[in-house]
């Protein structure tokens, strides 16, 4: 059977309920994959929660949360060249992956599937896509170039642990990060310099400055207005994070065509890792969610399918 985390109804994490699926079969053009490790983001308690009803479609009864996951190819469906059984793969994109078999389109133009490198773990694997992905776009969009000077608003988050982990790898000379102080050491440890948010910080970071570009993984209206003050160039900063904040001048993240593979391909061989908080079986995967939005967590969170 085919372990299955779903939805019925908009609500909070406690309107997920596990069940059991039959192991979905391929279609044309299309592969099962078997996840060993699913990547736990923001937008899935968002998605679940009925925020982005006008952005992302969502069948109900039966919603599928989970936009990350890494596993092994299981079975091909008919006109698949890509892919062979046994290859593993990292899936992202649409939502989908809180179960433990998905049949997935195997095409780079669908761009769900990218090979799994060997360096990575299972648990690494999966919360690549999100996380190094969206870093990797922010950072293009402000054309970060070597030996410039970063600003990442929510550096201790999935987001920005790996915007300061990619600026540091393409050359910048400092990358400094608002996080709360509990997160100051794994930030230093990471090679940034720690600021901590609330009051005041518009001046402690004016201390720090300047800045060539900046990247907000955190949102809100001080974190905005520090940003325009702090980066002279509108081209050059760049939120993931706030709908609102392109209008007071801080542009929305696009992201790049096939980001997964040019991030992995940017991370070659270098040192790259981003923390675990915590980890769940995917049955619990409303427990997950609830400590998520709780917030504060200094990392990922990963679901495991499994009895
Ligand atoms: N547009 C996209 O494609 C895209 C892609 C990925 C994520 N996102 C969005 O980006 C945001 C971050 O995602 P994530 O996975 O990194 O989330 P996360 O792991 O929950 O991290 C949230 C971060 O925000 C920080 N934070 C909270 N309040 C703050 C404040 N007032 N000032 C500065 N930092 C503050 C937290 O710091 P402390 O823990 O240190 O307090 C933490 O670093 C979410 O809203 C997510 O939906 C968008």
């Amino acid at each position: 059977m085919n372990q299955a985390v779903l939805f019925d109804r908009y609500g909070a994490p406690d309107a997920l309920y596990a069940t059991d699926l039959p192991v979905p079969v391929p279609g044309p053009g299309e592969v099962v994959v078997r996840y060993s490790a699913i990547g736990v983001n923001p937008i899935d308690w968002k998605i679940l929660g009925g925020d982005l009803r006008a952005h992302v479609s969502m069948e109900l009864p039966g919603g599928r949360l989970g936009v990350e996951a890494a596993g092994v190819v299981v079975e091909t469906g008919p006109g698949v060249r890509r892919f062979r059984v046994g290859d593993p793969v990292v899936r992202h994109g649409r939502p989908g992956t809180y179960q433990e078999y998905e049949a997935v389109p195997a095409t780079q133009e669908a761009d769900e599937l990218t090979p799994w490198p060997a360096r990575f773990s299972a648990e690494q694997a999966a919360v690549l896509p999100v996380a190094a992905g969206t870093a990797y776009s922010a950072l293009r969009q402000v054309q970060l170039h070597p030996g410039e000077r970063l600003l990442v608003h929510g550096a201790s988050g999935g987001v920005g642990l790996a915007v300061v982990q990619l600026a540091l790898l393409t050359g910048a000379a400092e990358v400094v990060g608002t996080a709360s102080a509990r997160h100051h050491g794994l930030l230093r440890r990471l090679g940034a310099t720690p600021v901590e948010y609330g009051d005041g910080l518009l001046e402690r970071l004016a201390e720090q400055g300047p800045f060539d570009a900046s990247v907000d993984c955190a949102g809100g209206p001080q974190l905005t207005a520090t940003a325009v003050s702090l980066v002279n160039v509108p081209g050059r900063r760049v939120t993931v994070a706030d709908f609102q904040a392109p209008e007071r001048g801080v542009p929305f993240l696009e992201h790049v065509p096939l980001e997964l593979a040019s991030t992995l391909d940017l991370i070659g061989h270098s040192p790259f890792e981003l923390p675990v908080a915590a980890r769940f079986p995917l049955a619990e995967a409303g427990r997950a969610l609830a400590l998520g939005m709780r917030g504060g967590l200094g990392g990922k969170i990963v679901l495991f399918p499994g009895r």
